[in-house]
């Protein structure tokens, strides 16, 4: 995870350094353009402040992963916790994604945006007994078991319904991950899977429940891991296991790889998805399983970004603090994984000298910021900034704290955009709540 607390300007940032993947939000006449159009003709129409995601970005996100399972037997779920929008989810679903879900409210919006229920993969770690009922009933193509327990619940509702559930069983191949220690999985002390030296059990008591169909192995290591290396590892010794797996009598057809792979954010240097593919690929040559993939972050982090408006500038020793009306409750990365996102003014002035700064929320709280000891171009009441790389976790993670609506979302395609997603009113918010009969303003 990015936690570098060195400073840069947007003109020597290694997102500009790199080239070529910056097309999709660039500067045109020194204005950030979404695609075709400007942020600021957004703002004006929207408000601020707002997520915005390019339709061109996703896309190629996903050439990239529909490129590189070429002539592989597989295929991707798009992790849609990552961005749960539903024009997000069915623009990956009309390209022919899955959805790798983790709850029955995601369930009903891949099934809302479209995606076809035999494609949908269901995984977590604490699934009720209600949900996966529900998973059953429309007919999710794959359930990850993460263990023993609820191999039992998923039997008995799986009896209940007189279906067999198509399942795999996730392992917990005590591999580091590399990432921030609030999102690894892999490691044998994370709540995730089933530790893999219990695995060959487990596999064993699924065997015996009659209402499941065992049909292979699940993984999921991390997010945000920019190495190959914890893969390779892993896929090591899930292949171990399914050999083991294979003498003990049972059929694995299939190896749910997970998602994890990360993005840059500041100057991390991920694999490419084609490399990525490439070495799956080779590492599990002749194991005989259909792959999938569950791309969150790749699929959107890079392209989204979410845009405030500077309230107004604090100078104070030692830095200046500019307070914008985006705050933690609508992108919470920064305060709780000190998770680097660049910042930058939508109307950028080249040549200008930078100032050292915070850029802050208005919240009552000093964990409210989105970026601490940024060297930035002074920066004025009612101007505008964008934050980068918010497409994954961003809106999805965002609360109503100090009563804030959520920020809404818009969606840019070529020169078009449109709302996907509008801002709640305060009424709307406020609407959702009620009274208690006994009190006495209720009665009036
Ligand atoms: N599959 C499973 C089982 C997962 O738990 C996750 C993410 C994914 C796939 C997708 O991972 P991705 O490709 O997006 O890395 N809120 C955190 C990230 C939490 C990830 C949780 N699991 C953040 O903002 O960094």
């Amino acid at each position: 995870m990015a936690s570098d607390p060195s400073v840069r300007s947007a003109a020597t940032s290694p997102r500009f350094a790199r080239g070529g993947k910056d097309t999709f939000f660039s500067y045109k006449n020194d204005e950030m353009h979404a695609e075709g159009v400007p942020l600021v003709t957004i703002a004006a129409q929207v408000g601020t402040p707002f997520y915005c995601y390019s339709a061109g970005a996703l896309r190629a996100a996903w050439q990239e992963f529909a490129d590189g399972i070429k002539g592989m037997r597989a295929n991707v779920c798009y992790a849609m916790k990552a961005n749960s929008n539903l024009a997000v989810v069915r623009l990956f679903g009309e390209l022919g994604a899955g959805s790798d879900i983790v709850s029955v409210g995601e369930l009903q919006r891949a099934l809302a945006a479209g995606i076809p229920a035999g494609r949908i993969v269901y995984s977590g770690v604490g699934k009720k007994p209600s949900e996966l009922m529900a998973a059953l009933q429309a007919g999710v193509g794959q359930i990850n078991v993460e263990s023993t327990a609820e191999l039992e619940t998923l039997n008995a509702v799986a009896g209940q319904l007189g279906v067999r559930a198509d399942i795999t069983i996730r392992v917990n191949p005590d591999v580091d991950a590399g990432t921030h220690e609030k999102i690894t999985t892999g490691r044998k002390e994370n709540k995730f899977g089933i530790d893999i030296d219990l695995a060959r059990d487990a596999f064993a008591l699924a065997g015996r429940l009659p209402h499941l169909r065992v049909r292979g192995v699940a993984m999921h290591l991390g997010s945000q891991i920019d190495s190959l290396e914890p893969y390779r590892g892993a896929i090591g010794r899930v292949r171990e296991l399914i050999a083991q797996l294979r003498t003990d009598g049972h059929s694995i057809e299939r190896f749910d790889i997970g998602g994890g792979l990360g993005i840059v954010y500041s100057d991390e240097r991920p694999p490419s998805v084609a490399e990525f593919l490439h070495m799956v690929d080779k590492e599990t040559s002749g194991l005989g399983c259909e792959l999938t993939f569950e791309p969150g972050r790749r699929l959107v982090g890079e392209a989204g970004v979410l845009v405030g408006e500077v309230i107004l500038v604090k100078p104070g020793v030692p830095k200046t603090f500019v307070i914008v009306d985006a705050a933690m409750n609508d992108l919470i990365r920064p305060t709780l994984y000190e998770a680097w996102h660049e910042i930058q003014p939508v109307r950028q002035r080249p040549h200008a000298a930078t100032i050292r700064c915070d850029i802050v929320g208005p919240i009552c709280e000093s964990g409210d910021f989105l970026a601490q000891d940024r060297d930035l171009p002074p920066l004025a009441a009612g101007d505008l900034i964008v934050v980068r790389s918010a497409g994954a976790y961003g809106a999805v993670m965002a609360s109503t704290y100090n009563s804030r609506p959520l920020a809404p979302e818009v969606m840019v395609d070529g020169t078009r955009f449109a709302v996907v997603r509008p801002r709640p009113t305060i009424e709307e918010m406020l609407s959702a709540e009620r009274f208690p009969p006994w009190m006495e303003s209720a009665k009036s």
